[in-house]
């Protein structure tokens, strides 16, 4: 075994604020759903809105991070994608419980295998903006009315935008679950903490 850096300050650091944030939107979207009363809506539905510009404002920061730093090349995958994620789905499904190698290897170059490399650029790039614009047409929903638009749509936003959170908090659940399974329970989350982590030797 040998240590390897993988993941840098501001990375961790950009992490573990977007899992607060996303804690706390969900926390005060259940309250608005009015899933539990806590908070009352009122302050709820404030918390809500300051959180989602907090985290709009980290998200174009971290584009800006990774992009500058060359480090969203560790999202591209080189040769046939699909052969490579099934290889890992059935590791997961499979290999994981008798034991066997994981099938990619991590190293500084490469530290995300091709399931988790598709999985994290969904959520990046589809599924929380998504989830933002149209919190955002929702905040904004009577300014565009007045602009024209039609005020049936508030139903099927409303809508959309549950949807989409109830999404969100299953990848939460799965990817806490993913991240137990490295080289032993906590590796992942230490290399989370700290950015270094054991890896096997090539
Ligand atoms: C709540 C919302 C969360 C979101 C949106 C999220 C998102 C992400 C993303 C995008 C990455 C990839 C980073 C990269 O390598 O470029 C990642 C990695 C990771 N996350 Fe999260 N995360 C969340 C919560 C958590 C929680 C609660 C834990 C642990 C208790 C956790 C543990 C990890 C670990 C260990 C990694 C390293 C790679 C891996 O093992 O998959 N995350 N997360």
């Amino acid at each position: 075994m040998r240590k390897v850096y993988l993941y840098a300050r501001f990375q961790r650091f950009w992490h573990w604020m977007q899992a607060l944030i996303i804690f706390a939107l969900l926390f005060s979207g259940m309250e608005i759903h009015g899933l539990f009363k806590l908070m009352g809506y009122e302050a709820a539905f404030h918390m809500h809105n300051y959180f989602a510009m907090g985290l709009l404002a980290f998200i174009l920061l971290a584009f800006f991070w990774y992009i500058t730093t060359g480090d969203f090349r560790q999202y591209l995958t080189e040769g046939n994608l699909l052969d490579k994620i099934l290889l890992q789905a059935r590791y997961y499904m499979n290999g994981i419980f008798r034991n066997e190698p994981h099938p990619f290897k991590k190293n500084e170059i490469s530290r995300l295998n091709p399931l988790q490399r598709i999985t994290y650029l969904m959520l990046t790039l589809v599924g929380l903006p998504a989830q933002i614009i149209v919190g955002f047409i929702y905040f904004y929903f009577n300014e565009l009315v007045a602009l024209g638009m039609d005020p049936a749509l508030l139903a099927p936003i409303a809508y959309f935008h549950t949807l989409l959170a109830y999404l969100l908090v299953g990848f939460v659940i799965m990817h806490v679950y993913m991240t137990t399974t490295g080289h032993t329970l906590t590796s992942n989350i230490k290399a989370m903490v700290t950015g270094w982590e054991e890896v096997e030797d090539d």
